[in-house]
């Protein structure tokens, strides 16, 4: 179906960059630079320069970028680690993959961990914590720093949908000992396929992760220092990545209009709860416009009628998904979210025209 108003236009998109990603792509063939060439080298460089670490590592997806970090870190069997359960299931797969046990806490009302449940999740076998940074919104970093460092925890981020995010001034990826980002097509930063990058300030975790990716071995001296992956970031993705990059802080104010003109368009509508908390020490990018209401399974059947797409991020808890083998869990606002949370629209294509319509729909759906 050709909607009116698509969740994202990745054609368009694509168009809209066209010379300057073809001009760096065929550079890329032409000069045969497919492998850990420059091309990867300037984009981590840039994204260093971007996320202000010291160090970044290219790879080939969000979810190796969490399993690499926590590896690196030394986090194993038997340890805990404490996420939320109201993330992608990724998050929980690396913690898995790596033979720990994903403890899994609630969410808050802006979708990003409770910190109040934080501590009395902590035991003596807690090894670290790993907050998701949802929708574009950085956790509250000050709380969790403070309990993490008090109990000694290794804090891993998942900044996979909060690239360019920040709180107090803080950019996503920069607070805990490794932050971990997605290039999934449909992310803020994303290539045209898939990809991800870890951040961070301290030289043994890049040293690890960048012998990791590459089978754990030193490129330099031939040397297996691992059993490791073939994950890295194609130099292709890389320099597709880095044109993207320098159009970023273009695309995040226009995300942040487009949430703007969202909350103008819904605001005054009661049954409607919208994503604009606490945003004084927040820097949100939006990497999805979440908005809630009980009435949500008609409200999306209503705009698809009307030609509008919206996706739900997630239909159930995680943990509902039996086969996982996550146990059972008591977590009230991850299984309210479930029935009541739809994206709208939103992406660097998606036009005030797009976003009027959008509000227009809403407003009859609530109206009728
Ligand atoms: C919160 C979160 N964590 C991790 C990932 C995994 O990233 P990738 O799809 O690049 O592996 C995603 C991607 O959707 C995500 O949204």
């Amino acid at each position: 179906m050709a909607y009116r108003v698509p969740f994202v236009d990745p054609g368009k998109h694509y168009s809209n960059l066209k010379s300057e990603i073809d001009e760096a792509i065929t550079d890329c063939l032409s000069k045969g630079d497919l492998i850990l060439r420059s091309q990867l080298k300037d984009f981590e460089e840039n994204f260093v320069s971007f996320v202000g670490t010291k160090y970044a590592v290219g790879l080939n997806s969000g979810y190796h970028a969490l399993a690499l970090s926590l590896q690196a870190a030394g986090i194993g069997a038997g340890d805990e680690v404490i996420t939320v359960a109201h993330t992608f299931v990724a998050s929980i797969s690396a913690i898995v993959h790596c033979g720990a046990i994903p403890v899994l806490i609630d969410v808050g009302k802006d979708y990003n961990m409770n910190m109040d449940e934080l501590e009395s999740a902590i035991t003596s076998r807690t090894r670290a914590v790993l907050p998701v940074h949802l929708n574009g919104r950085v956790c509250d970093m000050d709380r969790l720093m403070g309990i993490a460092k008090k109990h000694n925890l290794i804090v891993i981020e998942d900044a996979a949908q909060s690239v360019g995010a920040k709180y107090n001034g803080k950019i996503a990826g920069s607070f805990g000992l490794a932050g971990c980002f997605s290039h999934y097509p449909f992310k803020i930063l994303g290539g045209f396929g898939d990809g991800g990058t870890i951040t961070t300030d301290d030289p043994d975790i890049a040293r690890k992760t960048t012998l990791l990716r590459y089978n754990g071995e030193d490129r330099e001296t031939g040397e297996y220092h691992y059993h490791g992956y073939t994950c890295l970031l194609d130099n292709v993705q890389a320099a597709v990545l880095d044109v993207k990059l320098r159009h970023l802080p273009v695309w995040i104010k226009r995300r942040r209009e487009i949430a703007e003109l969202y909350r103008q368009g819904l605001s005054d509508i009661d049954d409607l709860f919208l994503p604009h908390f606490g945003r004084e020490k927040y820097f949100d990018v939006y990497q999805n416009y979440v908005i809630r209401t009980k009435k949500r399974d008609d409200l999306y059947n209503y705009l698809e009628e009307q030609g509008v797409e919206t996706l739900i991020h997630w239909r159930k808890p995680v943990w509902e998904h039996k086969r996982l083998n996550l146990g059972q869990h008591n977590l009230p606002e991850t299984e309210s979210i479930c029935k009541e949370v739809i994206s709208l629209p939103m992406s660097t294509e998606t036009s005030d025209e797009h976003v009027e319509y959008t509000v227009e729909c809403i407003r009859n759906y609530f109206k009728s």
